[in-house]
């Protein structure tokens, strides 16, 4: 039995986790959310220091959730990409750190691969094939899914343009609403009417077959400010809870639609939908209903392992570890653009 220490500091999320076969042993998680609300975005300066800040609590506040010391360390793993190359450094620059001292064996990890892996720690290995919907403020990506430690991931389609988290953050900009957006589109759309306005479904049926698992939502955002525009020209009100219900109910059944249609084109009957906007109460609904009508079983993780955090890391790193892949070494780099 091996024990993974797991760190992820892609973005404003500190998190470390400890998993060994597969359970999850103990997590921390520090944000930094709160110092770059101000700004309505991630300021990636304010996001490196903050990591270096919280790195050794979190390690520290995690070893003492697992009641283990860190010398019970088997291997180490750390998101190597992508994400902001200031806020990898951190992570990777630590993580070389804590392997050199215990010299214990060192992975970097794919961030997008520890979305996805965070899903069995909640519902145990995944089958043979599976296709993976990511959604997060960095992604919205298709993926046919096999060994995830040993498989290469198949890339099936991606955003032409914004993803679904920023479309979500940049939406709710529009209408006043906190950073990060999603959480409070979520709230706002509570009271509104998802019918109330008339918003296009971007790619949901397009006959193109290069766009069939392709996303944009950059034109549904523009449809968002235009209708917002025209009310401010006009005098109207801005119905705040219709807009964000109608633009929620628009992103969902894209996101739906054609998480679906992947599974139906390739035969595969389990989908996971991971990544921060996974989170979205609305989108974990329709996706039940409209899996179940399809014979899809579905894998939702639950919401705290939707947004980053260290647990997913070293899930990933526990996998790949287990698969007995050769270790990283410490002469790789963050890689914030990492495909
Ligand atoms: O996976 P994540 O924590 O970080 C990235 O890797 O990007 O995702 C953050 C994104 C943000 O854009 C945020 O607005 C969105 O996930 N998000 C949500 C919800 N909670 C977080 N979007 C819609 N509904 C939510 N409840
Ligand atoms: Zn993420």
């Amino acid at each position: 039995m091996t024990i993974t220490l797991g760190l992820e500091t892609s973005c404003d999320e500190t998190g470390v986790g400890l998993v060994s076969d597969g359970v999850l042993l103990g997590q921390a998680l520090a944000s930094s959310m709160d110092e770059h609300i101000r700004y309505g975005g991630v300021v990636p300066e304010v996001a490196a220091r903050a990591h270096l800040h919280s790195v050794n609590s979190c390690l520290r506040e995690a070893l003492a959730e697992a009641q283990l010391d860190l010398t019970q360390v088997d291997a180490i793993a750390v998101t190597s990409g992508p994400g902001l190359a200031s806020s990898l450094h951190v992570g990777v620059a630590a993580a070389k750190g804590w392997s050199l001292a215990l010299g214990k064996p060192l992975y970097a990890v794919h961030h997008v691969a520890g979305h996805v892996a965070a899903d069995t720690l909640e519902h145990g290995p995944l089958p043979d094939r599976s296709i993976a919907l990511i959604v997060s403020g960095g992604h919205s990506s298709l993926l046919k899914l096999g060994d995830l430690a040993t498989d290469p991931i198949i890339h099936l389609g991606d955003t032409l343009d914004d993803a679904a988290g920023e479309a979500f953050d940049k939406v709710a900009r529009l209408l006043g609403l906190a950073y990060p957006g999603g959480p409070s589109v979520q709230r706002a759309a509570v009271d509104g009417d998802p019918a109330a306005i008339d918003l296009p479904r971007p790619l949901l049926n397009s006959r193109d077959e290069r766009h069939r698992y392709a996303f944009s939502f950059s034109g549904l955002k523009s449809a968002v400010a235009r209708h917002v525009q025209s009310a401010q020209r006009n005098g109207r009100p801005i119905q705040t809870a219709d807009v964000a219900a109608s633009f929620q109910q628009s992103v969902v059944d894209v996101l739906v639609g054609k998480a679906i249609a992947a599974c139906t084109d390739h035969a595969i009957d389990t989908l996971l939908i991971v990544g921060g906007v996974a989170a979205n109460a609305h989108l974990r609904e329709v996706a039940t209903e409209r899996c179940a009508a399809a014979g899809i079983t579905l894998r939702i993780p639950p919401l705290r392992l939707c947004t980053d955090n260290g647990a997913m890391i070293a899930a990933i790193g526990d996998l790949v570890v287990r698969s007995g892949a050769k270790p990283s070494g410490l002469e790789f780099s963050a890689d914030s653009s990492a495909p």
